[in-house]
This record gives C-alpha cells, structure tokens and sequence, in this order.
C-alpha cells in the first residue's frame, strides 16, 4: 500500500509538469486530488485497514496529499505568471508607432452655400426666421391668396397628409404670414430658409425636397425698386461683379407685380450656352411686391404698409457656384461629391 502511494504521487507530480493551461490543471487537479482519485480513496477506506497497517498509511497518505496540493498551488501560480507574462507581450503597446490619422468631417454643400448667403442678407439688414415644415393648407394656399380652387394651384404638386389640411409645405412662402403676424404691426427685414417639398418627377434639376430661401421686407415706403435695387445688390455680392441681373414680368398669386429674377450665365458670359439653354441667363429668384390680401392676412394695412418678397433656391445658386450638374447630389450622400467641397 505504501508502495502504491508513492508511485502515485512520482506519477502525479510528473503529469503536473506536463500541465501547461488552466484547463489542464483543473483536469489534473480531479485526477490526483479529486473525491474518486486513488489517493482519496484510499485515505478514505483507511478505516477497512487493520489497526497495523493505519498509522503508516494514514501518515503517508496525508503527507503525498500536502505535497500534492502545494505542487499544486505552485503549479497554478507558475502558469498565472506565465500567463501574465504572454499578455505583456504579445500586447505590448509600441509607443513610438505613428498614430492613426483623425479623419475630419467638412460642412455639407447646403450647410456652405446657406451660411455665404446669410451673412450676405445680414450686411443687408436681414435676419434668419426659423419656420415650420409641416404646414397647414390655410398657410401654404389659401393665406397667401391662392384659394381652393384656384388654377395657380397647379404650380405647386403638394404631399398631404392623412389629417386633412395638413401638409408639407411647397414652398417657404407660409412663413411670411407667420412672421407678419408675429411682427406686426412692426417693420420686417428677415430671410427664411428650409426645406420644400413638391411631389414631382425627380430629374437633375428638380428634386421632390429642396431648399428655398424667401425673403420679407415690410415697411412704410417700400417700393418696387428697392426690391430691385436689393436683389440685383445680392447678385453682385454672391456672383461677383461681372454678373449682370435682369428682371421678367412673370406672375405669382401672392404678389404684385411679380418678376423672376435672372442672373447672366457664367459658362459663357451670356452669349449662350448648353448651361442657360443659350439663352444667356438662368432663373434664380421669384419675386415682387406683397400683395395687399397678403399683407392684411399677416395684419398689416396695405394703405398705409408696403413689402417685397422674393422666394431662392440656394441649391440653383451653389449649382452655378460650383458647375454642379444635378441637384441629385446633395442628397446622395456619396462622398466623392461631399468630398470637393
Ligand atoms: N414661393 C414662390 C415659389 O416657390 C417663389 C416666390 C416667393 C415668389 C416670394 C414671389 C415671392 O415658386
């Protein structure tokens, strides 16, 4: 018997050193250790020894299981180290490495266009009036002098919502009304930017969501040239001075008179090119005098105020800026476009 548990443990202690992860160890650990391993059992049958035999083997026994379990508890701090050891290694941080570029974001095309512009309309004394995108057909329409039925309708192709009278707004044109009813009886001078939207079939130059941008001058005095004056004024100051602006008699329900502004075609100067249809030109603004309905819808007496508005889209003018072929680009989001700007 004595012979037995030394060999189990020459045999134990051997396989220990053979045991190299914590798995191995646990499973070595049941073997030699373990409620049914030999040694155990035979410290546990010691009581079916004869009174001769049992002190020695007892003795014995325990000593091979105190060797046993301290080879062990070695064992087990030895691999922890190793352990340790390898992580510090193999994860070493190198210091010296070069680091990782940061990848910097730019303003989108929209966001670059809006901020020249709005700081061109606030050296001219016109301030930013935030307004809603989902608006009321009473706003859109009917406020702003185009009634249910009315033919000028067809200009714009509306989305409506299921709550009847609700709807995305055409045009920024509603915001007039929410900014005279909020000023009067007060002068105005403001700009209001925002997205619009018509449904309509998409294509390189019309897009079923865009930006527009009107503007509202109300006052006492206010005629048609200051309109003029102001407008031809903006073009010199995004287009340069080498731009020339002309004016069309045109017709909008919610002002009159009504023009449409034009600016001369940078592609060829203005003697004609595939860019301006060879027309010379290209359509950049609606605009005109307030109609009177519209300036006592926001509260205002037509007898005594007076108001231009005008109605631009700032992707049309980043277009020209930048010879940008289709307004399908902005909202892409493909990074070979953002990326030039
Ligand atoms: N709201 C008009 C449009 O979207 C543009 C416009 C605005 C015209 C203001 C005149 C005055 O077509």
């Amino acid at each position: 018997m004595l012979e037995r548990l030394n060999s189990i443990e020459q045999e134990a202690l051997a396989a220990l050193q053979s045991a190299n992860s914590k798995d191995a160890l646990e499973n070595w650990h049941t073997m030699y250790l373990g409620k049914k391993s030999p040694l155990m059992t035979i410290l546990g049958d010691l009581g079916k020894l004869s009174h001769e035999e049992r002190p020695a083997i007892g003795k014995r026994g325990n000593e091979v299981k105190k060797a046993l379990e301290a080879a062990y508890a070695d064992r087990v701090e030895a691999i922890r180290k190793a352990e340790l050891q390898h992580s510090l290694t193999a994860g070493a941080l190198d210091v010296t490495l070069p680091g990782r570029p940061q990848s910097r974001g730019r303003l989108h095309p929209h966001t670059q266009i809006l901020r020249e512009i709005y700081a061109i309309w606030a050296e001219m004394g016109f301030q930013v009036y935030r307004s809603r995108d989902v608006e009321t057909d009473e706003y859109n329409f009917e406020l702003l002098n185009i009634p249910q039925h009315h033919p000028a309708r067809d200009m714009w192709d509306t989305f409506y919502t299921t709550t009847p009278g609700v709807i995305l707004r055409t045009h920024t044109s509603p915001g007039q009304i929410h900014a005279m009813r909020e000023y009067c009886p007060q002068p105005i001078r403001v700009i209001l930017p925002g997205m619009c939207y018509r449904y309509e079939q998409i294509s390189a130059s019309k897009g079923i969501q865009f930006l527009q941008m009107e503007g509202l001058a109300v006052g006492k005095n206010i005629r048609l040239s200051d309109l003029l004056g102001t407008m031809s004024e903006f073009n010199r100051r995004i287009f340069g001075p080498d731009r020339k602006t002309r004016f069309r008699a045109s017709y909008f329900p919610f002002t009159e008179p009504s023009v449409e502004v034009d600016v001369s075609c940078a592609n060829c100067g203005g003697t004609g090119c595939g860019v301006c249809k060879h027309t010379g030109w290209l359509e950049i603004a609606g605009a005109g005098m307030v109609h009177p309905t519209v300036l006592k819808n926001g509260g205002y007496d037509p007898a005594v105020y007076s108001g231009f508005a005008f109605g631009m889209g700032p992707e049309r003018i980043a277009m020209l800026r930048w010879g940008i072929s289709d307004i399908r680009y902005f909202w892409g989001n493909d990074l070979r476009f953002l990326e030039q700007f």
